[in-house]
């Protein structure tokens, strides 16, 4: 068959020669609304999620075959085959594109696995940006965040980054108009992950439980303290309706958050579904005080001083 004469333009013309490599930070949510389970099985959301300053990263180089290997947190705990996200959103975007799903990905992690952070979907996010380099696709971030949505609800927010208002099942992304402030958290680390999936069943049991309606209301507040730049107001603007469930299904968190507290955090949660918990600061001579205290404390695994908001994948 002959290609129409406009073929070449189409066609992937700055595919890389060498390798790709592509940071993509964690998320938290400042907010995260949850509404009741829909027919797909998925709950209705309302969520602010906002970028932070741990990264994961990506490489890709070409290759007969797609494969990935890995380095880092959790290296070892996770399957490497087509159940990994990352091969997983390589695997959509080939097949959206029509190319041969050709690359050989490696993963420096140091996101923790089920910890609450997006760090898989985040490895998700940062494979379609490397292969999309790497296939020379020229895609753009709107489209990539569209192939992002079928990999994974909190994909397209971490192709996109910054902060940013996520609806729907979380894939329904809009940018929140806020203040070019940089803001000091802490992450405490617990040892061993939470599943999702489990968190959400114990947020539907304990509502059920109570006869408790799920009601979705917008994060008015949340959105003016982001257009000021007081930590202080910020804190008080701060929201998780999944902190409940997590704190349920491990309790010991409940001692995190004191620590954290205790130290003189201007607020503490858990991050997503956990069981990573999350501190706002004041400032970055703050953060880091606080972070040495809670690593320093039995109840954490380790902690570390972000900022956010920070963008998305990008490529290095
Ligand atoms: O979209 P993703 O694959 O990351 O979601 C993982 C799991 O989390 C889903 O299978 C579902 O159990 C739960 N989930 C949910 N409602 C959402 C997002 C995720 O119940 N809005």
């Amino acid at each position: 068959m002959t290609e129409p004469l406009n073929a070449e333009r189409e066609r992937p013309r700055l595919a890389a020669s060498g390798p790709v490599r592509v940071r993509v930070p964690a998320k938290i949510n400042l907010h995260l609304g949850v509404g009741p389970i829909r027919r797909d099985g998925y709950h209705e959301l309302t969520t602010v999620y906002h970028a932070v300053s741990l990264y994961d990263e990506v490489s890709a180089r070409r290759g007969d075959q797609l494969t990935l290997t890995m380095e880092g947190e959790g290296a070892g705990e996770l399957p490497l085959d087509e159940s990994n996200l990352v091969i997983r959103a390589a695997t959509v975007l080939a097949k959206t594109a029509g190319v041969a799903a050709q690359a050989r990905l490696h993963l420096r992690k140091q996101i923790p696995i089920a910890g609450g952070l997006a760090g898989g979907s985040a490895d998700a996010a940062a494979a379609l940006v490397a292969c999309d380099a790497l296939w020379g696709l020229g895609r753009s971030r709107d489209d990539l965040a569209e192939i992002a949505a079928e990999v994974g609800s909190d994909v397209p927010f971490l192709v996109l980054g910054g902060t940013a208002l996520g609806t729907g099942r979380g894939e329904t992304i809009s940018p929140v108009l806020a203040r070019p402030t940089a803001w000091h958290w802490v992450l405490a680390f617990a040892t061993g992950g939470l599943s999702t999936p489990e968190v959400y069943r114990e947020l539907d049991r304990q509502r059920d439980a109570l006869l408790a309606p799920a009601p979705l209301g917008a994060p008015d507040d949340l959105m003016a303290a982001l257009r000021q730049r007081d930590p202080g107001v910020l804190a008080a603007a701060l929201g998780n309706d999944m902190q409940a469930a997590a704190l349920a299904l491990r309790p010991e968190l409940g001692d995190v958050l004191d620590a954290g507290t205790d130290a003189g955090a201007l607020a503490g949660m858990i991050s997503g579904s956990g069981p990573t918990c999350l501190f706002l600061a004041r400032d970055a001579a703050h953060a880091s005080l606080l972070a040495s205290t809670l690593a320093a404390t039995p109840v954490c695994r380790s902690a570390v001083a972000v900022t956010g908001p920070v963008p998305g994948a990008r490529v290095l």
